[in-house]
């Protein structure tokens, strides 16, 4: 008996950070695996674009920070869908990356607030409608600064290595009633926000590149994959895990560059 191909058909998905990035590009591809997709974000410009382009429902805009705004969007989110089966949780800040003597408290919150408090409001808003039904899948977005220490980036670090241990700790307590809960760590891809790093000459593309194992910056299509795989019925006995997408970046722990080390 062949297997059947990777399919969402008739899941019901919620993606944060849909409107821009890794967050947009997962919703329409998740969309042509056949799920019905609801996108939040802060922002309402991006989000009614997104839904429009690729036939998503774009829900009122609000912020993961905010908790009852999280409990609002992921209930309209089921209302909108008749239920919840999937979610995404994508939204997320970049460091400002600068020396941390220098930092500003403020923007160092909200780094945390916005990574690591936003996936862990939408994770547990989610759970109520999943627990109840007993399943789901939850795909929260890490990153390879969760893993390793990056200099200037104590905030986004931070947060990420606390999105793996949410993840870690969920899976445990809800593998039992159904749900999954996994998590990708991207390296550098080519999103928005690592445009703007570039534009800002906070981070060096050739540097990345040449530290990198396949050679190059990641696509956000590359990342939405991987998490479709997680949530699909191609991955039933995965939880808990971290899946790093990232091109060999943790994997490489020589001196310099990959070619020469
Ligand atoms: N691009 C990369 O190289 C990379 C690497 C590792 C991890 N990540 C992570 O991937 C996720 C997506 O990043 P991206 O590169 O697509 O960035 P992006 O800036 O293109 O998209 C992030 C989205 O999150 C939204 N958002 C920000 N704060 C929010 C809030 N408080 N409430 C609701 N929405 C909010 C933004 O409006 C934006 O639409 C983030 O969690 C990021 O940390 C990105």
């Amino acid at each position: 008996m062949p297997l059947p191909p990777i399919s969402l058909a008739g899941k019901r998905a919620l993606v944060t950070g849909g409107a821009s990035g890794i967050g947009a590009v997962t919703a329409r591809i998740w969309r042509e695996l056949g799920a019905s997709v609801a996108i939040a974000d802060i922002t309402a410009d991006g989000l009614s674009r997104v839904a429009g382009d690729i036939g998503a429902t774009a829900l009122t805009p609000g912020d993961v920070r905010v908790e009852t705004d999280v409990d609002r969007m992921v209930d309209e989110a089921a209302a909108a869908l008749g239920g919840l089966d999937l979610v995404f949780n994508s939204a997320g800040l970049a460091d400002a990356i600068t020396a941390t003597v220098d930092q500003d408290i403020d923007r160092w919150q909200r780094v945390l607030d916005t990574n690591l408090r936003g996936t862990y409001l939408v994770c547990r808003a989610a759970a109520r409608i999943m627990l109840p039904q007993r399943s789901g899948a939850i795909v929260n977005v890490a990153s390879v600064n969760g893993t390793g220490g990056f200099p200037r980036r104590t905030a986004y670090g931070a947060s990420k290595a606390g999105v793996m241990l949410v993840t870690r700790a969920l899976a445990c307590e809800w593998g039992g009633s159904g749900i999954r809960v996994n998590a990708v760590a991207p390296g550098y891809i080519r999103t928005p926000m690592v445009d703007q790093l570039i534009a800002d000459k906070k981070i060096d593309v050739k540097r990345i590149e040449d530290r990198t194992p396949l050679g190059r910056l990641g696509a956000p299509e590359e990342v939405a994959q991987a998490a479709a795989f997680l949530v699909s019925d191609w991955a039933p006995y995965i939880t808990g895990t971290v899946l790093y997408v990232d091109g060999g970046w943790t994997a490489f722990g020589g001196a310099g560059d990959v070619a020469t080390a």
